[in-house]
């Protein structure tokens, strides 16, 4: 990686991302139940059903974390607060020692110079809330604004940034349609739903952030760009369709206020009454939107019920997630946010990274040299980025994948739990520390 600090504008920042599920140890600190848990415990759901429980024991070594994201130089850490620890019921009483844990890392940050950037929501809704219908229940945007309130009036005076509710599109439909993650569902009235509240809720906290004087809010989506296994038209429709429910619903909600005709073909008789009144509050201004980006699908016409598309065999390269390799989207997708939707907003990659379990791991350092050499680009063609964040600081719970799927940049050894800085994480360091 040949890259300084001066290939970039001034000011970018750089950064590692994690999720709370994913490294803390659910199983520690008087968290409540999740329906990850549940999820998991059902066999089927997830790789040889493995679950959070102690997943990284992040929660037991924190400030060795924090040195590690220190000494590679990152400017940000984007991290998840896990709403059953703050308030293991999902609502009511919460939880002290879950408030004093983030408390201490969003100052054990700052101690060191790294500035906190918080997601509300990174998928393990209490179980309590899911036992009443969870993103289906039109109460969800009432009970995420009241835990919004309460571990925001708990940092919210120390963060850099926050943004509610991470890829909106794997809470609704990766978890509802395609039923690969919690809650498990294959429903297109549940899916129509989830997708709505989602957006619903997001506004909801961003209206309870601004309240509270929180600073520099935002909204981090997934995007996966897809291109049409053939010229035929009906290919080019659903791909087209599959770009719509992907990647158009969630930034046509937020910044025009409108869902795309292709996704109203299947999901507008399953939406809640009066949706239509709701895009005030979805689209309570912003001062950022994250882009966490990782591949691209070929998509073909499939007869049958809406919406009619699959996934056709993958091309080129695959990383161990079997995803293609294709930083050009990244490009793509940073321009089109900002012509189409968001203008002069700042963009930032939110996550980006490969699952690997080869160490050394040249390969990471060939995927991210080539995603960063694609945001330069974007930045020639006039896009307004302003932050890249790798994911992951370190190997974790790939949720329904289990552990075998290496993100990190810290190898993880899930005996011992011993952290070893992988060469990816090195080559980082050797330009981000200036
Ligand atoms: C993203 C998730 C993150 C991780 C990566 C690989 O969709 O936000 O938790 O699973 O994919």
């Amino acid at each position: 990686m040949n890259f300084t600090r001066a290939d970039f504008p001034d000011g970018f920042r750089f950064g590692v991302a994690t999720s709370a599920y994913q490294i803390e140890g659910h199983g520690q600190g008087g968290a409540g139940l999740t329906h990850w848990d549940s999820f998991a415990a059902t066999p089927g759901n997830v790789a040889r059903a493995e679950n959070g429980a102690r997943a990284c024991d992040h929660y037991n070594r924190l400030d060795e974390d924090l040195d590690l994201i220190r000494d590679l130089g990152a400017d940000v850490y984007r991290f998840s607060t896990s709403w059953a620890r703050v308030m293991p019921d999902g609502t009511g009483a919460a939880n002290p020692e879950g408030l004093d844990f983030y408390d201490r890392l969003v100052d054990g940050l700052l101690a060191r110079g790294i500035a906190p950037a918080v997601t509300l929501y990174h998928w393990e809704l209490p179980q309590a809330l899911a036992d009443r219908g969870g993103w289906r229940n039109a109460d969800m945007p009432n009970w995420f604004a009241d835990y919004t309130e309460t571990i925001m009036a708990r940092i919210g005076d120390r963060t850099w940034s926050a943004a509610p509710i991470n890829e909106p599109w794997c809470v609704g439909w990766l978890s509802h349609f395609d039923g690969h993650h919690a809650p498990g569902l294959r429903d297109i009235r549940a899916t129509a739903r989830a997708m709505h509240h989602v957006l619903l809720s997001h506004g909801r906290a961003i209206q309870v952030c601004k309240g509270l004087g929180v600073q520099n809010l935002g909204a981090v989506c997934n995007f996966e760009w897809a291109t049409a296994a053939s010229d035929a038209p009906e290919d080019v429709a659903a791909s087209e369709r599959y770009d719509a429910i992907y990647n158009r619903f969630f930034l046509g909600g937020l910044f025009r206020g409108e869902y795309p005709a292709e996704v109203l073909d299947g999901l507008e008789p399953h939406l809640p009454q009066g949706w239509q009144d709701d895009f005030t509050t979805i689209q309570s201004p912003l001062d950022w939107v994250g882009v966490n980006y990782y591949t691209r699908k070929r998509i073909a016409h499939v007869d049958g019920p809406w919406p009619n598309y699959a996934e056709a065999p993958t091309q080129g390269p695959l990383t161990d997630m079997e995803w293609e390799i294709h930083p050009d989207g990244l490009r793509d997708f940073l321009t089109r946010t900002a012509r189409e939707y968001t203008g002069d907003l700042p963009i930032y990659v939110t996550e980006n990274g490969m699952a690997s379990a080869t160490t050394p791991d040249p390969d990471r350092i060939d995927f991210l040299d080539r995603h960063l050499r694609a945001v330069q680009q974007a930045l020639a063609d006039g896009a307004p980025v302003h932050g890249y964040f790798v994911w992951s600081l370190m190997d974790n719970y790939e949720w329904a994948l289990g552990y075998d799927k290496r993100f990190g940049l810290i190898h993880v050894d899930f005996d011992t739990l011993a952290r070893t800085p992988k060469a990816s994480y090195h080559a980082l360091a050797k330009w981000w520390r200036g």
